[in-house]
């Protein structure tokens, strides 16, 4: 059986309270994963503290990620979060997502200043490009695919086409070990991409909101 990556992403959603439920609600499903799934969540800085330390009190097979991170060092730059600091929380980090690109102005410039900084401090990038087109900056070693007309619309790529681009985007790069699929993800459409070769985990947004939603989603992966 082929590893799968699951990476959800939390967005700019959720207080502390609202994270503390989706903990407690969480825990009490009692997800066991064995070593072939690896599950990542990713909150916001805010809450980074509060669901590293209740993944490790309730011991669940999570791991943390962060959502992003500065394309500068530590140093003079107000209102950013560097690598290192996120690297106290956080094994992974999601570099490049669309809405980054979108609505921050990241130019794939500024995302190689971040695969290079979150390599430098141990965080795993999982760098997300829109199409087959877009460059893969070296370093990098999970990819997410994410179609932009797939993003929250409750209408994901097709399977095959997924895997297609998938399958390309490792010729093309060999260092790219694992290619995830995001877009409108539920616990019903997992399957069908995670069942197919070249695809290697999913990154659910909307479906990780509720936790009920997003263990169904990981024990369909
Ligand atoms: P969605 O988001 O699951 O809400 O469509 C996916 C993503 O942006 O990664």
């Amino acid at each position: 059986m082929k590893k799968k990556i699951i990476v959800g992403n939390w967005k700019s959603n959720k207080t502390i309270a609202e994270a503390q439920d989706w903990l407690v609600t969480f825990s009490t499903l009692k997800l066991s994963v064995d070593d072939q799934k690896t599950v990542v969540l990713c909150p916001s800085y805010t809450l980074l503290a509060l669901v590293k330390s209740f993944i490790q009190e309730h011991d669940l097979p999570i791991i943390v990620g962060a959502q992003d991170i500065s394309p500068y060092d530590v140093g003079s730059y107000t209102g950013a979060v560097n690598a290192k600091q996120a690297k106290e929380f956080a094994s992974y980090v999601v570099i490049g997502h669309s809405e980054r690109r979108k609505f921050f102005d990241e130019t794939p410039d500024v995302l190689r200043k971040k695969i290079t900084l979150a390599n430098t401090y141990g965080l795993t990038p999982v760098y997300c490009i829109p199409d087959r087109d877009a460059i893969v900056p070296e370093g990098v070693t999970i990819v997410g695919y994410e179609p932009v007309f797939a993003i929250g619309t409750g209408e994901p790529d097709s399977p095959v086409n997924a895997n297609t681009i998938a399958e390309y985007v490792k010729k093309k790069y060999p260092f790219v070990q694992y290619v995830l699929y995001g877009g409108s993800v539920t616990s019903e459409n997992v399957a069908s991409f995670t069942s197919l070769p070249f695809i290697d985990g999913v990154i659910p947004g909307r479906a990780s909101l509720d936790p009920t939603a997003f263990f169904q989603l990981i024990m369909q992966a």
